[in-house]
């Protein structure tokens, strides 16, 4: 049984088209990815499955219901994580999650009983009386996500749930998702531009550019792809290196990220120090020399031909993110 589905699903804006022809298919259960750069479409495909924004073009089933022709089913049966915070400060943690309740008409037994619930689940039980504009922003985060889930969504949808967070918070929000998956059996739709928390928390990845889904598979199986390991070699004029080894039977591929050189090989042991040869030969230096597994950010240079932060949007969008929050 499928959860999502949608059908050729396009948004355009003026003459940008932001989600470009998506057809795809999400399990009833699963946790699933869709990770892209920043622009590359994930909100706007998130809000046009949530019935905020209409397609241009195409169609989604979502829990069964079509978006055009039931949207206050879709709304129903769908929690929402936004990217931007968009709690209430002036307002305690349950207070917060009180209203949510009334606004999806629960009684006043089932939202006691729900609120006690959902806040042991992210652990604020002691802080849920005390007003949000003293939470940290983990916690904020954790009340967001506690209130998607106030009415029972079958369906979640968490537009990039640790963005701007610290690493250690990131991991608690990462149990409390997969929590979330496994105890309470909700279908999930993360996105992301954070290719370790793709790889560490989703049973499937979408990986998103420019509005279009360009691979879509398991981690492991989209890693699997790239067939050898990872060299990166930090040498001054990487370009000029590319060219060299582009030839090379030690090499399978090549690409030019920053100041490195990413070089994929098969029995790394034995071409590095080919490698370097080749290097010193032409007079180069190398400054760094890093061996690795591919990983998601592999598979997207593969797939672009570039960085999936490399446009430093990430820095940006955490900034956009921390003004916002640090205005009300
Ligand atoms: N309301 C809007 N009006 C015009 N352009 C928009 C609007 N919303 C998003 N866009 C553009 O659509 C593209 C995709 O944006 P978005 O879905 O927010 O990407 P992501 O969430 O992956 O960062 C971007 O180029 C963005 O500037
Ligand atoms: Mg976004």
């Amino acid at each position: 049984m499928q959860a999502i589905v949608t059908d050729g699903l396009t948004r355009k804006f003026n003459g940008l088209t932001a989600v470009d022809h998506v057809t795809l298919q999400i399990k009833k259960g699963e946790l699933f990815g869709l990770l892209g750069p920043n622009g590359a479409g994930k909100t706007t495909f998130i809000h046009m499955l949530c019935t905020i924004l209409p397609p241009t073009e195409g169609t989604a089933k979502v829990a069964g219901f079509d978006i055009h022709q039931n949207p206050d089913s879709v709304r129903a049966a769908i929690g929402i994580v936004f990217q931007d915070p968009s709690l209430d400060n002036r307002l305690t943690g349950r207070e917060n999650l009180d209203f949510h309740g009334r606004v999806y008409g629960m009684s006043k037994i089932q939202r006691e009983k729900r609120i006690g619930e959902i806040l042991k689940l992210v652990e604020l039980e002691k802080r849920a009386n005390t007003l949000v504009q003293t939470y940290s922003s983990g916690m904020r985060r954790r009340l967001e996500i506690a209130r998607g889930l106030m009415h029972h969504p079958k369906i979640m949808f968490l537009d990039e749930p640790t963005l701007g967070l610290d690493p250690q918070t990131r991991r608690k929000i990462w149990e409390y998702i997969q929590m979330l998956n496994k105890q309470e059996g909700t279908t999930i739709l993360l996105t992301t531009h954070y290719m370790d928390e793709a790889e560490y928390l989703c049973d499937r990845v979408g990986i998103i550019d420019y509005g279009k889904i360009i691979a879509l598979d398991e981690p492991e199986k989209l890693k699997d792809q790239l067939e050898g390991d990872i060299v990166s070699l930090e040498v001054p004029q990487p370009r000029k290196y590319a060219e060299v080894f582009r030839g090379s039977k030690y090499v399978k591929e090549v690409k030019v990220v920053g100041d490195y050189l990413h070089l994929t090989v098969t029995g790394a042991e034995k071409t590095i120090p080919k490698l370097m040869q080749i290097i010193a030969r032409h007079n180069g230096k190398v400054r760094s020399v890093g061996l690795r597994s591919p990983t998601l950010e592999d598979v997207f240079i593969r797939y672009t031909g570039r960085g999936i932060r490399e446009e430093g949007g990430g820095v940006k969008e955490e900034m956009r993110l921390w003004a916002k929050a640090s205005s009300r």
